[in-house]
């Protein structure tokens, strides 16, 4: 399966920043190997989409209510992203679970909008370092998978682990390809060939100095970038890796 490189670019930059980044990205995105999606913060997306300018390079957003409108100050919904530009959006990040206490009941409602907006969920799952101190990594994931993707999703899945995001930090290759395979497994048992065809992607700093190792392991169809996708070299180095 062609692989995805997908940028999350968190809360960071400016409006300007932003339009540039995307024009850098852009720029780089013809004949690589990967499918590009890059996903800024949410006030920044009309301007990444025109620097977009509908070409190859796909747009997403970080999150999503679960409602499709109402009284809900602040939040945004699944069809409002939807006509800004954006074709995906990131669910069930753990900043998010962390910050928002975002229970895998909640990502699944969320999920559930998402598809019923016609939006690509990228739906994050992930371990802490004492879950996986403790030889819960593979239980946990299991769990999250269970509990927060609805019956009949279709989507991508991304396999963070707590304790690689922005730390410099990743497990090592054997036990990234052995919780890809549970995962896999986990989606054919429930979605069965569907189950097959979802991607799934690593996340947890992923640089171009490991992407290329990260990539070639099986059962993992791209990443999902943080700190390196803030630079348009970097995160087309991590494109041009999955070849
Ligand atoms: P880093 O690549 O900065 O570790 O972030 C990963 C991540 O959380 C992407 O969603």
């Amino acid at each position: 399966m062609r692989p995805l490189i997908a940028g999350n670019w968190k809360m960071h930059g400016t409006l300007r920043e932003a339009a540039s980044l995307a024009e850098g990205v852009r720029a780089g995105a013809g004949g690589l190997p990967a499918d590009l999606l890059v996903c800024p913060p949410v006030l920044h997306i009309p301007a990444v989409a025109a620097a977009l300018g509908g070409g190859a390079v796909a747009l997403g957003a970080q999150d999503c209510h679960a409602a499709a409108k109402g009284a809900h100050t602040g939040d945004i919904s699944a069809a409002m992203l939807r006509d800004a530009g954006a074709t995906h959006v990131i669910l069930g990040h753990s900043e998010r679970r962390a910050d928002h206490g975002e229970s895998d009941a909640v990502v699944r409602a969320k999920v559930a909008a998402a598809l019923g907006a016609g939006l690509v969920p990228v739906v994050c799952v992930g371990e802490t370092e004492a879950q996986r101190l403790a030889g819960e990594a593979d239980s946990v994931v299991r769990a999250q998978l269970a509990e927060s993707l609805p019956d009949g999703f279709g989507g991508i899945i991304a396999y963070e682990p707590v304790w690689a995001i922005g730390t410099g930090r990743t497990p090592t290759e054997a036990d990234i390809a052995a919780i890809h395979a549970t995962i896999r497994e986990s989606l054919v048992a429930r979605f069965g060939a569907a189950g097959q065809g979802m991607r799934i992607l690593y996340g947890g700093s992923m640089k171009p100095g490991n992407a290329r190792a990260i990539l070639a392991l099986p059962n993992v169809d791209g990443g999902l970038v943080g700190g390196a996708s803030l630079v348009a070299a970097d995160f087309l180095a991590i494109a041009a890796a999955a070849a």
